[in-house]
């Protein structure tokens, strides 16, 4: 089959892999009928999360299955699926405590209580470095899927695959932050980084009925998005300090609640960068300090990018002085999955206006180059696997 792999920073290309082939009972193979390119990706392409053998990226899929294994009795040949980018048995102590992305069968090599870049990690995600696994991914024609009696989701026959395809990762990791920063009728809530993350978190933000959304970015062409497919209030952080503007919006006190859908790699002054080195940190905490800063005491903080080390100089007594909850990690994305499809039934979430780039796979490494320089107004890549070059 065909397959796009990570063979080194900023090197990926489209090879001949081996076909996956069913390895337990509870697995099933998928034939990839749209797979998308994930902000999360980019870290790995850009060295920022290490991988040192060759590796089938891609967490973000879905397809049909086309072989199950004895175990499997939920899902038969044909069946439409997607699939969540955690692997989760869905029967151990963190599954069965509503906690799959911290699954304990998934990620047995590398699995522990610690946590951080090269300690320990939680459970397993497709395509996602041997630190999470290492399992295959889904950007190629065929994928196998570990328990697949528990993570795929049958997509009904009404819905076309690029209104659902996003419900592997980017809606629920919104959806997640937003739950867990409880956002509530009438409140308050900026998103900074008007990325795929960040537009869905403030598409979701509406449809739960904040009341003033605001997106924060630096890109224009993705503010400008922002405004079109969310309806909702935009800074550009270059322009503005952004969290003036947001106060300045909020009567002075800031946002209720604060999404940070950035990561670790915002633009980085050379200082930034000295640091990083000398402190074998990995990227900046830029995108934090401005959610600390911007949203109001006792308001809530989601972290939804994504940060592998230690940072000096976290904004730890702020957190304190201004009361703040904030919670971060992978999104639970088992735990949403259901009620974010049944909202794309019921026409209440559109998903599909933020792909900007539809391609071939054989095109994908030209799809991670433009999506990581943001180049041709590049907000989100779906790539087919079975398209012709
Ligand atoms: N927690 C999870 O489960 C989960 C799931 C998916 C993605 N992610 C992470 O979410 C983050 C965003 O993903 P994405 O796909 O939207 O990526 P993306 O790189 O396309 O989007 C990031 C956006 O942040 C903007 N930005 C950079 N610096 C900024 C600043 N200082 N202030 C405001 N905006 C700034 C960029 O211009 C860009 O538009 C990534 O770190 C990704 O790894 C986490
Ligand atoms: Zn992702
Ligand atoms: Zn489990």
């Amino acid at each position: 089959m065909k397959a796009l792999v990570f063979h080194g920073p900023k090197m990926v290309a489209v090879d001949d892999a081996p076909d996956p082939k069913i390895e337990h009972p509870r697995d099933a193979i998928l034939k990839v009928t749209a797979t998308a390119i994930c902000g999360s990706d980019l870290h790995i392409y850009n060295g920022a999360i290490p991988q040192l053998k060759p590796l089938i990226l891609g967490h973000e899929f879905m397809g049909e299955v086309v072989e199950v294994g004895p175990e499997v009795k939920n899902l038969a040949r044909g069946d439409r699926v997607v699939i969540p980018f955690p692997i989760a048995c869905g029967r151990c102590w963190f599954c069965s405590h509503a906690l799959p992305t911290h699954c304990e069968s998934s990620n047995p090599d590398h699995y522990g209580p610690e946590g951080g870049l090269l300690d320990q990690k939680g459970g397993a995600l497709f395509g996602y470095t041997d630190l999470y696994g290492p399992y295959q991914g889904g950007q190629a024609q065929y994928v196998r899927v570990p328990y697949a009696d528990y993570g795929p989701r049958k997509v009904p026959a009404q819905l076309q695959n690029e209104e659902v395809l996003f419900l592997s990762d980017i809606i629920p990791t919104a959806y997640s932050g937003l739950k867990w920063a409880e956002v509530q009728p009438g409140e308050t809530v900026a998103v900074f980084g008007c990325g795929p993350v960040g537009l869905m978190a403030l598409k979701l933000a509406k449809i739960m009925g904040a009341a003033k959304v605001i997106g924060v970015d630096m890109l224009p062409y993705r503010l400008e998005k922002a405004r079109l497919v969310a309806g909702c209030e935009i800074i550009d952080g270059k322009e503005h300090d952004p969290v003036e503007v947001i106060r300045s919006m909020t009567g002075g006190r800031g946002a209720d609640v604060c999404i940070e859908a950035v990561g670790m790699e915002p633009d980085r002054s050379v200082i930034e960068k000295i640091s990083n080195v000398l402190h074998l940190q990995r990227g900046s905490i830029t995108a934090v300090e401005l959610a600390f800063s911007a949203v109001r005491r006792g308001g809530r903080v989601s972290i939804m990018g994504v940060y592998v080390t230690k940072y000096d100089n976290f904004p730890l007594g702020q957190w304190l002085d201004k009361g703040l909850r904030v919670q971060s990690g992978q999104a639970t994305v088992h735990n949403y999955i259901d009620a974010l499809m049944e909202m794309i039934v019921r026409g209440d979430l559109v998903a599909s206006d933020i792909i900007t780039h539809r391609l071939p796979l054989a095109q994908a490494p030209h799809g991670y180059s433009i999506f990581n320089k943001k180049e041709e107004d590049c907000v989100k890549v779906v790539l087919d696997p079975w398209a012709a070059t």
